[in-house]
C-alpha cells in the first residue's frame, strides 16, 4: 500500500462521510477517505455488488484496494449499505459517486444523481452538504440544489459543491494520493473547508465557482480525446507515407509544450469517461449555440479508428466471412477489468455480424456476450486462428512467445492495435503483422511524389511524377 503514497500522508479532521455509489470512483474515494481517518458509509444500491462488499471482497479490479478494504472495512472507519437512513444517521458530509452515462443522443444521463440526491436528502435530519464527484456537466450542482432542497425535511439546507474525480482505472489508489490537482467548486464559503478539510492541506486545491469546477473535468476529458485523436490521425498519415508513428510521435511528444503521455495511436479511445465526455462537452456546447469542432473532430477520428482496424484485416484475409479471428483484450485499457466502451468488444461483437467466428482473450475483464468464445489461455484462443487481433497493451501481451502463436494459429496475420509486438522480435517468425501506423512501409508503393513537384520552378506536370 505505501507504495502507492509518495509520502506518508498527512492527517486530516476526522469527519463522518457518506459516500453514494461504490464503482470504481465511489469505493476508491471510500477506502481512501477511510485511510486519511475519515469515518465512512458506503452506500451501495446494487445486491450483487453490496453483497460482495459485506462480504470483504472487492468487486471491481483495482489495485490497492484490497489492502484498505482488509484494514477498515468492518470497523467505524468504513461500512457498507444499502439503507440510505441508517448511512444518513449524523452525516452532513456526502459525497455522490453514482454514474452518468451517456443517452443515445450523448447528453448525459443524470438520473441516478437526481435519485440519490433526493434519497440522501430525505433521509437527513440535519443540514447537508452534497459534494458530487460523478462528472456532470456545468450547471448540475446548482440543478442539484434546487432538486435536492424539495426533498428536504422542514428546517434543513442543502448546499451542493463540485469536486470532480481525475482517478485513471487501474491506479486509482495511487492517483487518490497523488493528486496532480484536487478541483472543488463552492459557492458558499461557509461551507468551503467541509469539503476541502477531507483533504490534506498540502494537497494541490483548485479552489472556484461550480461550473468552473464542473467544466475543469470535462474539458480535461476532451483535451485528453483530442489528444489520442490527433495520435491516431498521425499514425494514418504514416500509414499512407511510409513512416514510422512510434518514432514521429515520440519526437513530437518530447517537446515540453506538448508532452508524450496520450500520444499513442491505437484502437481509439473506449471506457466509461473518455467517450461519455466528449460527447457530453459537445452536448453543452450545443445546449449554449456553439458547435464545439474540434471535440466533434475528435469523435469523428475515434470512430474511424475500429473502420481502419476492419478494413486491415480485410486486406489481409480476403472476405471475413467464415473466418477465425482471435481478440487478445478485452478491458478498455490495461491495468482494469472494465469494458465500458471497449474498442475490443466493440471489434468482437463488429467481426461477429460479419459472420466471424471469434475468440477472445483479456487477463481480467469477463463480459457477458453471445458474439465471441472467451477462452483463460491466450495460447489456447489462438488455435486454428486465421489472423490475430491484439487490442489492449497488457504487459503480459509483450511477453507473448510468437513461435507459439504461430504453431497453434492456421494463419499468420497478426493486426497489433496497440502496437505492443516488436517487429524485430517477430521478424524470424512466419507472421504479417500490422500494426497501427507503422508495419505498412514495404508495401508502400506511393505513385504520387508531390514533394519533387513542390520544387519545381515550372508549372506542376499534368502528369503526377513516380517514384
Ligand atoms: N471510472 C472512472 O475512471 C472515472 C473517473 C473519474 C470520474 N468518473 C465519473 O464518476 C462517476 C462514477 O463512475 P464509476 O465508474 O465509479 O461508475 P460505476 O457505474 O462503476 O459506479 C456507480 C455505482 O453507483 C451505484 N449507484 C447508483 N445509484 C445509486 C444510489 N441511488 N444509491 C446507491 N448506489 C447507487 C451503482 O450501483 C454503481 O455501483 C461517473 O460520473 C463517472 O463519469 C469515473
Amino acid at each position: 500500500m505505501d507504495s502507492l503514497k509518495k509520502t506518508s500522508v498527512p492527517s486530516v479532521r476526522a469527519t463522518k462521510v457518506c459516500v453514494v455509489g461504490a464503482g470504481y470512483v465511489g469505493l476508491t474515494a471510500a477506502v481512501c477517505l477511510a485511510e486519511l481517518g475519515h469515518s465512512v458509509v458506503c452506500v451501495e444500491s446494487n445486491p450483487q455488488r453490496l453483497a460482495a462488499l459485506l462480504r470483504g471482497e472487492v468487486p471491481i479490479h483495482e489495485p490497492g484496494i484490497d489492502e484498505l478494504m482488509n484494514r477498515h472495512a468492518g470497523t467505524e472507519r468504513l461500512s457498507f449499505t444499502d439503507d440510505v437512513e441508517v448511512a444518513m444517521d449524523d452525516v452532513q458530509v456526502v459525497l455522490l459517486c453514482v454514474g452518468t452515462p451517456p443517452r443515445p443522443d450523448g447528453e448525459p444521463d443524470l438520473r441516478q444523481l437526481g435519485r440519490a440526491a433526493a434519497g440522501v436528502v430525505s433521509a437527513a435530519r440535519g443540514d447537508v452538504l452534497l459534494i458530487v464527484k460523478s462528472t456532470v456537466p456545468p450547471g448540475s450542482c446548482e440543478a442539484l440544489e434546487l432538486l435536492a432542497a424539495g426533498h428536504a425535511r422542514e428546517g434543513v439546507n442543502v448546499v451542493v459543491a463540485s469536486n470532480p474525480e481525475f482517478l485513471r482505472e487501474g491506479q486509482a489508489v495511487w492517483d487518490f494520493f497523488n493528486p496532480d490537482r484536487v478541483v472543488v467548486g463552492i459557492d458558499d464559503p461557509q461551507m468551503q473547508d467541509l469539503v476541502t478539510g477531507l483533504y490534506p492541506a498540502q494537497w494541490p486545491l483548485v479552489l472556484c465557482d461550480r461550473r468552473s469546477a464542473e467544466l475543469v473535468k470535462y474539458a480535461a476529458n476532451t483535451f485528453l480525446a483530442v489528444k489520442i485523436s490527433f495520435a491516431n490521425e498521425v499514425a494514418q498519415l504514416c500509414e499512407a507515407l511510409g513512416a514510422d508513428s512510434q518514432k514521429v510521435l515520440a519526437g513530437v511528444g518530447l517537446d515540453a509544450r506538448i508532452g508524450g503521455a496520450f500520444l499513442s495511436p491505437g484502437p481509439g479511445f473506449g471506457g466509461s469517461c473518455l467517450p461519455k465526455d466528449l460527447g457530453g462537452f459537445i452536448a453543452v456546447a450545443q445546449s449554449v449555440g456553439q458547435s464545439a469542432p474540434l471535440a466533434r473532430a475528435a469523435q469523428v477520428v475515434n470512430s474511424e479508428a475500429l473502420d481502419s482496424i476492419l478494413r486491415k484485416l480485410e486486406v489481409a484475409l480476403g472476405s471475413l466471412q467464415g473466418k477465425r479471428i482471435t481478440i487478445l483484450g478485452l478491458a478498455f485499457k490495461p491495468g482494469t477489468g472494465d469494458v465500458r466502451f471497449s474498442p475490443g468488444l466493440g471489434l468482437g461483437e463488429a467481426l461477429a455480424q460479419r459472420g466471424v467466428l471469434v475468440r477472445a482473450h483479456d487477463p481480467v475483464a469477463a463480459p457477458v456476450t453471445t458474439s465471441m468464445e472467451l477462452v483463460s489461455d491466450p495460447y489456447q484462443a489462438v488455435v486454428g486462428a486465421d489472423a490475430l487481433v491484439i487490442m489492449t497493451a497488457w504487459p503480459q501481451y509483450r511477453e507473448l512467445d510468437h513461435e507459439r502463436l504461430r504453431e497453434e494459429m492456421k494463419g499468420h496475420v497478426v493486426l497489433d492495435a496497440v502496437n505492443v509486438v516488436g517487429i524485430d522480435e517477430v521478424a524470424h517468425v512466419d507472421f504479417d503483422v500490422y500494426g497501427v501506423g507503422r508495419g505498412l512501409s514495404t508495401d508502400f508503393a506511393p505513385v504520387l511524389w508531390p514533394p519533387l513537384e513542390w520544387m519545381l520552378d515550372s508549372e506542376p506536370h499534368n502528369a503526377a511524377v513516380s517514384r
